[in-house]
């Protein structure tokens, strides 16, 4: 049986052992609002400087980069670290990505285009990389969609394939990083190596 389909089988000793760790995922919830709670605080207190609209759009485009990665490493860390635990969380962090994702996509949508369907039109084709921005999101839909347990069952092994999208929208979304940051910074270099490296990995499984 496949990864995915194994987690989503519950035996009495995963219930027993999930039972053991009930605060992992409430805490790890909190946590994943603070970036949320921590933006719209600094907004409504006049924190974010001359230009609140980029400040928002690339801090909610930086976390949603986060949330992928994390969610990217969640399989192989349960695999390295002999423990169930990661696992347990794929989903919600998978979400989290996505709830940034939209975020981020609607902070462009209607603060910074104001809606102007032409040239949010114009801005996809023309602009590389919102081009890849728009790629990423557009994957991270149906990921999301059929993120949960039934799914999971109901599509059985399309599902595995399917979520394999994912990877493609990570390197996606760090295309996107890395074309409008322009080369001068360091982090898009570092979200690229990380996204390769996770793949080299994943690639390393599906051969062997
Ligand atoms: C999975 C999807 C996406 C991810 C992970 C993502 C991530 C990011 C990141 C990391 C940044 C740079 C933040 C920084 O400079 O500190 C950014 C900026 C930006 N993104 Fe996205 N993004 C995604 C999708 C989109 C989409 C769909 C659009 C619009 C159609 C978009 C529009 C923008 C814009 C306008 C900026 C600011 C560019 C600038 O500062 O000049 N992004 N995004």
């Amino acid at each position: 049986m496949d990864t995915a389909l194994q987690d989503s089988v519950t035996t009495p000793a995963k219930k027993k052992a999930w039972a053991k760790r009930w605060w992992l995922k409430p805490l790890v919830f909190l946590v994943a609002l603070i970036p949320l709670v921590s933006l719209v605080y600094s907004l409504l207190t006049g924190q974010l400087g001359p230009n609140p609209i980029e400040v928002l759009t690339d801090e909610t485009g930086e976390w949603a980069l986060r949330f992928i990665v994390l969610g990217l490493l969640l399989t192989p860390l349960r695999i390295w670290l002999k423990k169930p635990w990661p696992v347990q969380l794929r989903r919600m962090i998978g979400l989290f990505a996505f709830f940034y994702v939209v975020v981020h996509f609607s902070i462009y949508l209607f603060l910074d285009q104001q809606l102007d369907l032409a040239a949010i039109i114009a801005d996809v084709i023309e602009r590389p990389y919102i081009t890849a921005g728009t790629v990423a999101f557009l994957i991270l839909i149906p990921l999301a969609i059929t993120s949960n347990r039934r799914m999971v069952k109901r599509l059985g092994k399309k599902w595995q394939s399917l979520h394999r999208w994912v990877y493609i929208a990570a390197c996606a979304a760090v295309v996107h990083y890395v074309w409008l940051a322009k080369g001068d910074r360091i982090e898009p270099f570092v979200y690229l190596a990380i996204v390769m490296f996770l793949l080299v990995v994943r690639l390393k499984r599906v051969i062997a």
